[in-house]
């Protein structure tokens, strides 16, 4: 923490410059300055400067906007303004979520750092600001100078759809590009902090100087991170019955030397690995069974499941093999990829490979996200996951997700597993006096289980209401117990359900919101809190969806004062979604 707080009465550049000495001051010194500024104000005495001060020049002004989900796009944006400051730069900073256009019209220079989501959507929070942009009441930029940076994953068809959008739709209103976009995968840090530095030299006002470059360091990937925590599991439990077509798992982990500090809402990161039959299959098809070393960096490090253009490009151009050529000319690459795995590239179009070329074709192994479903109020040095395992069928071939699996299959109760705290600090709990409503069918409810701990921990006297779903009541019902104690001791004011396979036609939670929408609206008209957690490919739209039409049909609104209503509640950040 920096000893010098923001809010103190001094410029921004002011306050960097007091931090960075009262930061490495010995106790002694900082007693010292104390004491010295404090007697040069009762001698009366006038300072004079050492050498007359160069006019100080007022720091040009940048806009910086981002629009993220899951944070990494903010957090770049931090580590932008922090170069910004040191290159004469005034940064303000901008969640998309909280944008007005007319703010663009009047900067000068603007940067956005825009996330892909869903299936090439902005994030959930941006929805609004960016079909704004992209709208035909969007204002002429005429001379904004811009630059765009695009945070994406390589595995998803739409690559860094919405940051080349955003890019193309500023240089379409007038703005001008003084930084080529980048287009990032999830290993992004190196690239970022390297695009960083590009554009805060072609945005510094041109007698800044010397660029000062920041290193936000794109740590060596060898470099062990503090930030990463080795949990034991303490419990491992499938949440399905056995005659359930699903396998759901709660996990809690427990950690030597205390929990990291968690809030409701937030997620960990875990750090996977392969499964061991794949990555065997792999080496063989290849030709490269055998290679002790390969396969097990494979297993710990590499994604060898995604598909990308990527690969199949480099595949082509590592290999020369023609048919893949020819795919990639006759533009039939991309439908190809689809459903198929790096395993599917090689075993339909052989050709001899080495351990080299094969890696190449593979980028590191990222971690995957999971929602903690405890409160460290109730649970203590602990964290809960929930963790559905996803296995489908695409091409003829069983398909098995990497991490859901690796915890379903691999992982026991006394192992150990690698986990990173992702904070999300959009998706809070509000005071505790406030209403809260929770819409988190299948996996999406695990939050709602911290937040129903931590109300009842700390004794809230806002009400709670609950909307879950399913697929059946008898196999399907993740956490029954916990509800019910929950309603009965109070923490869980009211709860809804929706078993989509208990009927013959099709029941899912929006229905429910919509069954009871006269009290939704009343509880949201109350000053309650919304939180959608799950899905966000169907049940996060048709649930705003039902939103929308509850609030036509309840207040008698028409279509449009009804999404209103609905965007109202979203600029007010009463309605928070964490889906994926
Ligand atoms: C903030 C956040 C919180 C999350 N919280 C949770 C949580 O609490 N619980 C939870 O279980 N998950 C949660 N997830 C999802 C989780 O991070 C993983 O995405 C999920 O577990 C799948 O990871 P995997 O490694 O098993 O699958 P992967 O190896 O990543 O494979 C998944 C991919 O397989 C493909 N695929 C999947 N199903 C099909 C299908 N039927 N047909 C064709 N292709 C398919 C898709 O390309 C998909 O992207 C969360 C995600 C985020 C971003
Ligand atoms: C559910 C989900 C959907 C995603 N969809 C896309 C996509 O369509 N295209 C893409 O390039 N990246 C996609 N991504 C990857 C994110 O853009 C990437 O993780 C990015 O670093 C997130 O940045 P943020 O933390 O600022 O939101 C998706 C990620 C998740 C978890």
């Amino acid at each position: 923490m920096s000893p010098i707080p923001k809010t103190a009465p001094f410029a921004e550049e002011e306050i960097d410059l007091l931090n960075r000495v009262v930061v490495t001051a010995s106790p002694v010194q900082r007693a010292w300055l104390a004491g010295f500024l404090a007697g040069l104000d009762a001698s009366g005495a006038t300072l004079v400067p050492a050498h007359p001060a160069a006019p100080a020049r007022p720091a040009e002004p940048l806009t910086i906007v981002y629009a993220s989900e899951s944070g990494n796009s903010e957090k770049l944006a931090g580590d932008l303004a922090k170069a910004a400051r040191k290159n004469g730069l005034k940064p303000t900073l901008i969640d998309m979520a909280d944008l007005e256009l007319s703010v663009l019209t009047a900067a000068k220079r603007l940067v956005v750092i825009a996330a892909t989501w869903g299936e090439g959507e902005p994030p959930a929070r941006a929805v609004r600001a960016y079909n704004e942009l992209m709208g035909e009441g969007a204002p002429r930029l005429d001379g904004v100078e811009f630059g765009v940076l695009a945070l994406g994953d390589t595995a998803y068809a739409e690559f860094c759809a919405i940051g080349r959008k955003i890019d193309e739709r500023l240089a379409a209103l007038g703005g001008r590009r003084v930084a080529d976009r980048v287009d990032c995968d999830l290993d992004y840090a190196e690239p970022a902090a390297r695009w960083i530095g590009g554009a805060v030299k072609a945005l510094a006002p041109p007698n800044a100087g010397r660029v000062i470059e920041v290193d936000f360091g794109a740590k060596p990937a060898v470099a062990p991170s503090t930030d990463i925590f080795d949990a034991e599991i303490t419990e491992h439990v499938d949440l399905n019955s056995s005659r359930s077509d699903k396998e759901t798992i709660h996990l809690a982990l427990s950690f030597e030397g205390g929990a990291p500090a968690y809030e409701p809402g937030d997620s960990l990161d875990l750090y996977p690995e392969n499964d061991p039959a794949y990555v065997d299959e792999l080496l063989k098809i290849a030709g490269l069974a055998g290679d002790e070393k390969l396969r097990t960096e494979l297993i710990k490090s590499r994604d060898v499941t995604t598909l990308s253009l990527k690969t199949v490009e480099t595949y082509a151009s590592s290999t020369g093999h023609q048919y893949v050529k020819a795919l990639l000319d006759q533009g039939q690459a991309r439908e190809w990829i689809a459903g198929r795995q790096l395993i599917d590239l090689i075993a339909t179009f052989p050709i001899s490979l080495d351990a080299e070329k094969l890696r190449a074709l593979t980028r590191p192994l990222a971690p995957r996200a999971y929602s903690i479903a405890s409160s460290r109020r109730e649970v203590g040095d602990e964290a809960h996951l929930l963790i559905s395992a996803v296995r489908y069928e695409s091409h003829g071939r069983a398909r098995k997700g990497v991490a859901s699996n690796y915890v379903a299959e691999q992982l026991k109760r006394g192992g150990h597993v690698r986990v990173k705290l992702k904070p999300n600090k959009h998706f809070a709990l509000p005071a505790t006096d406030k209403d809260v409503i929770m819409v988190g069918p299948g996996t999406g409810v695990a939050p709602f289980r911290a937040f129903v701990q931590e109300r009842r921990a700390t004794e809230a006297k806002g009400r709670s209401w609950l909307f879950f779903g399913d697929r059946t009541f008898t196999h399907d019902f993740l956490y029954q117990l916990d509800w019910q104690d929950a309603l009965k001791d109070g923490s869980l004011t009211r709860m809804d359900v929706a078993f989509s396979r208990d009927t013959p036609e099709k029941v899912y939670v929006q229905h429910k919101l919509w069954e009871h929408r006269a009290d939704l609206i009343q509880w949201l008209e109350g000053g309650a809190y919304l939180y959608v957690c799950g899905d966000a490919k169907a049940m996060a739209k048709d649930v705003r969806a039902a939103l929308v039409r509850a609030y036509a049909d309840v207040k008698g609104l028409s279509p449009e004062a009804a999404e209103q209503a609905v965007v109202t509640l979203e600029r007010e950040k009463r309605y928070l979604q964490d889906t994926y």
